[in-house]
Formats: C-alpha cells, structure tokens, sequence
C-alpha cells in the first residue's frame, strides 16, 4: 500500500522525506539494501545475497505498493534511500491473518537520531489500522540499538 509523504525531523535537526518507494527508485533501494548489509550484521542477508537485478527490485516495489496487507515506510534524504520500515502479512491463512512481520534497517549515518522509533511507531499504528493483533520479529542476540528500539 502507499503511505502518505511527510516531512520528518531527527534529533539532530536533519530533515527527511518519508515516503512510498516507487519504482524510479530502484537503484537508490538497492543500494540502500546492499549497503545496510554491509554495514552491520545485523540483518538477515550478506551483500553478495542481495540481487542487483533492477527489473526485479521495480517487481518488487510494485508488488508492495499494491498489497493491501503490507506497507513499507521508506525514507529518502534528498532522493537517496537511507532507511526501511515495513510491515507486511505473515501468512494468507485465516487462522494467521491477525499476524504481521516487522523489519527495519536504516543506513549507519542516521541511527541513533530517534529514526528507528519514529519509524516503528508508524509502522505499529500502520499494523492496527490494518487489523494485526501481533507483530512479530527476529533480532540478533548482540543487536544493543535493535533491542533498546523493540
Ligand atoms: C536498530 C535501528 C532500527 C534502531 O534505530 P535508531 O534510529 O538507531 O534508534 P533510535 O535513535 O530511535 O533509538 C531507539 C532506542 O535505542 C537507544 N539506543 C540508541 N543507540 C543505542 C546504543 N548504541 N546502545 C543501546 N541503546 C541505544 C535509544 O536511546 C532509544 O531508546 P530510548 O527511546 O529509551 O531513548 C537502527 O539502529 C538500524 O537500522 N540498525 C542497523 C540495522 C538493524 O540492526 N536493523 C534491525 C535488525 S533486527
């Protein structure tokens, strides 16, 4: 689904856009994913994993932007993709509908300026709305800024 664009201010004074991705995004979203993987290894994927095929990152944006039971919360400085919220249904079965899977990334340079809170708190009024009762993630054991935020 797409979410509305709005202005969003960090800590520090820096101020961002908070989008949809569209699919004249691609290649800013890919290098958005590649570098987050590499900067940490916190996320599921290593850098080589990730596909450099830009006709399958508009796929996938596409896709996402017409689900109904998914939403991403993208953040653009400039028109540079630098963070990642989404929520999307974990399972089509009716007895799985009330769940929903979390995941968030942001690129170095802006943690720990409040992004990741502002994000998860849209991303959790998102799941409500949408009629999840649970929201689920996964978070390495080490990951002292991911637990703070969870
Ligand atoms: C995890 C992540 C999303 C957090 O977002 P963020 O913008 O850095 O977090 P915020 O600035 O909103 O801070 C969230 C909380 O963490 C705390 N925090 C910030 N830096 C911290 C650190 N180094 N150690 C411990 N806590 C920290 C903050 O004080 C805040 O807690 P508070 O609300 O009680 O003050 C972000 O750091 C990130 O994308 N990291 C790399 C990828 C990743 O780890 N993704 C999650 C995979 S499960």
């Amino acid at each position: 689904m797409r979410i509305k664009e709005e202005t969003i201010t960090l800590k520090d004074g820096r101020e961002l856009t908070l989008r949809s991705a569209e699919e004249k995004d691609a290649q800013t979203m890919l290098d958005y994913i590649v570098k987050t993987a590499e900067e940490t290894h916190f996320l599921v994927r290593y850098p080589e994993e990730i596909s450099p095929d830009i006709e399958r990152e508009k796929r996938i944006i596409n896709d996402s932007l017409e689900a109904e039971a998914s939403a991403w919360f993208t953040v653009f400085d400039g028109d540079k993709a630098v963070g990642n919220c989404s929520i999307s249904r974990h399972r089509n079965h009716i007895k799985l509908k009330h769940r929903c899977d979390f995941a968030i990334a942001l690129e170095q340079a802006y943690c720990g300026c409040g992004l990741g809170t502002i994000l998860m708190t849209k991303a959790i009024d998102k799941a409500k709305e949408l009629g999840f009762e649970q929201i689920e993630l996964g978070v390495y054991a080490d990951n002292k800024k991911g637990i703070a935020l969870y």
